[in-house]
């Protein structure tokens, strides 16, 4: 047992295709056995790059990305998820066509064995979406289409889940709920590793912040610590 992080984007520099700039430079992205991991910053600032570099989406320059001990950076992210990492990108996250329980059984795409007890745990986890499990998942509300797509990667039995933007576009109240969800997947065990536009209230479930500024790490540190910045609070939190 080596004392890293369970799944750590280390200096990662790179960016889009072969010859596009940096997007990231010298990034670090990490996050521990048990522990939520959140990732903050203005627009722009490449937290999504971030999470598809630690996914394996980018081509990195340099740095390298390892799990659970082992370097991934050459894996590609259909290898990743085998290894272990659940995805949720920021859009297009649901097959809006398809039922929630379609969209569930896609999710479990890599299972081999049975998966209905997965699916029954998701049902337990987001009780709204077994009422809904035969509608569209396109026709769900902004709030229950998340928790679908938080749902559909449950449903390979990741260890780490990487969450962009969960709460986007939800009511505040939906938030709160959603990130109580969130807390209570990290309970079972599983690392959370999550972007997150709602700063101030991210911080305070994470076990570590980043505040990520034009590709590179501003700050770093508990979310404690963060929201306690005079720094972050000015630039980032709105005082
Ligand atoms: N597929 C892409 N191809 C080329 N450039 C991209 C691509 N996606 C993002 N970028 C560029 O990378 C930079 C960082 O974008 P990114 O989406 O990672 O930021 P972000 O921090 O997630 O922003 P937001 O808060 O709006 O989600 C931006 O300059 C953006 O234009
Ligand atoms: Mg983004």
């Amino acid at each position: 047992m080596s004392g890293e992080p369970f799944l750590i984007g280390d200096s990662m520099t790179g960016g889009y295709g072969k010859s596009g700039p940096d997007i990231l430079h010298d990034c670090t992205i990490a996050v521990e056995r048990g522990e939520i991991a959140v990732i903050v910053g203005p627009n722009g600032a490449g937290k999504s790059t971030a999470m598809k570099a630690v996914f394996g989406m980018l081509n990195l320059r340099q740095g390298a990305v390892r799990l659970d001990g082992q370097d991934i950076t050459e894996l590609s992210p259909q290898a990743r998820v085998r290894k272990g990492m659940g995805f949720v990108p920021q859009t297009s996250n649901i097959f809006t066509s398809m039922t929630v329980e379609e969209n569930l059984e896609m999710g479990a795409f890599i299972r081999e064995d049975d998966y209905r007890e997965t699916m029954e745990q998701v049902f337990e986890l987001f009780p709204i979406l077994r009422e809904k499990r035969a509608q569209a998942a396109g026709e769900l509300s902004g709030g229950q289409r998340q928790q679908v797509a938080v749902g559909r990667a449950l449903m390979t039995q990741p260890k780490v889940l990487m969450l962009d933007e969960p709460t986007a576009g939800v009511s505040p109240i939906v938030m709160d709920e959603l990130f109580d969800r969130i807390i209570e997947v990290a309970r079972t065990g599983i690392c959370i590793l999550m972007v997150e536009q709602n700063a101030r209230q991210a911080l305070e479930i994470a076990d570590k912040g980043y505040v990520l500024v034009q590709g590179a790490n501003a700050h770093t540190g508990t979310g404690k610590d963060l929201l306690a910045d005079p720094d972050v609070r000015r630039s980032f939190l709105g005082g």
